[in-house]
């Protein structure tokens, strides 16, 4: 299929997708969106997409149910308006931590997101790092889940850490960890990491394997309000580890997640850019931002050339 290929963005993404766009060598494809003062959202493609190839980016940042809202009307606008395809392309997956019914009476948002995109009318949709790769399968059209490791794990080999440890901050991201620790050829050790609540404040119980005068080097999906990353730093000090880093794939960075992270005093803290980070780039001392931005793209080309994307996924 090498239909024309449309890339549109929603407010949220706008920054990720001018980068993609110019790594695909296009531009971001025109659209009007009017919001009334009943809060009500207009649409409007202003571009000609009958028989196109659509790709239309947002991605999970506040006001998040606005910003939901808006690729849902976005998919429909431009399926509507004779699309061949369209695919919803999501860096960071709204609501991807309510994946499970883990207490009773609770909704699998998740799953419940999955529902609303197809519903919209998308065929596809692109997405990376799922707080739990089963998500894939809440959709009942085809999902391509792109992983930042490769990303992550050059710039990390370039730094050449000496007597480095990987560090999963829970059991859950112990499988995750483990794949940075065997591409890095690096140990992995793994807290004991429990939430008890709905708060903030989870607590580190225990370690497996050994951090004591390592270069601590902690890798999780995403840092929300910053209250893990806190508690494992704090944890990885009193264990002994002689420095610690912190890298993560969408940085939410929501609530006093700014706060926490300068009180950690990291050797350094990298992230991707699937969450724009506005001004909080400058709130934070040595950060460093690695783009998203060639891999959507190539996968994007690939996606419309018809082309197996899984040489991405390695
Ligand atoms: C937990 O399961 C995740 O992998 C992250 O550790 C968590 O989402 C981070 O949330 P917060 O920054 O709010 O502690």
């Amino acid at each position: 299929m090498r239909d024309r290929l449309l890339l549109f963005s929603c407010t949220a993404a706008e920054e990720l997708a001018q980068k993609i766009a110019e790594a695909l060598g296009t531009h971001l494809a025109e659209r009007e969106l009017v919001q009334f003062s009943n809060d009500n959202l207009k649409v409007k493609i202003l571009e000609n997409v009958r028989e196109a190839d659509v790709f239309i980016l947002q991605t999970a940042a506040p006001p998040l149910h606005d910003g939901i809202m808006e690729l849902l009307i976005m998919v429909d606008a431009v399926k509507h308006a004779s699309a061949r395809r369209v695919t919803a392309v999501v860096p960071y997956y709204p609501y991807t931590r309510s994946d499970k019914k883990d207490e009773p009476r609770i909704s699998i948002t998740a799953r419940l997101m999955a529902d609303l995109i197809a519903a919209a009318g998308a065929d596809r949709v692109l997405t990376m790092n799922l707080h739990s790769p089963q998500i894939q399968g809440f959709f009942k059209i085809p999902a391509d889940q792109l992983d930042a490791a490769p990303i992550l794990c050059d710039y990390l080999r370039k730094k050449n850490l000496v007597n480095a440890v990987i560090v999963a901050p829970d059991a859950g991201s112990a499988k995750r960890a483990g794949s940075y620790a065997t591409r890095l050829n690096l140990p992995l050790a793994i807290l004991d990491k429990r939430r008890t609540a709905d708060d903030e404040s989870p607590e580190v119980l225990a370690v497996i394997g050994d951090v004591k005068g390592k270069t601590a080097l902690v890798l999780d999906d995403e840092i929300s309000t910053g209250g893990s990353l806190q508690e494992t730093v704090a944890a990885l000090r009193r264990l002994g580890a002689s420095e610690v880093h912190a890298a993560c794939v969408h940085p939410v960075l929501c609530g006093n997640a700014i706060k926490r992270i300068r009180e950690a005093r990291l050797e350094e803290l990298i992230v991707t850019d699937t969450v724009p980070l506005g001004e909080k780039k400058d709130q934070i001392e040595n950060l460093c931002v690695l783009s998203v931005a060639g891999l959507f793209a190539d996968a994007i080309r690939s996606i419309n050339q018809g082309e197996s994307v899984s040489a991405l996924f390695r």
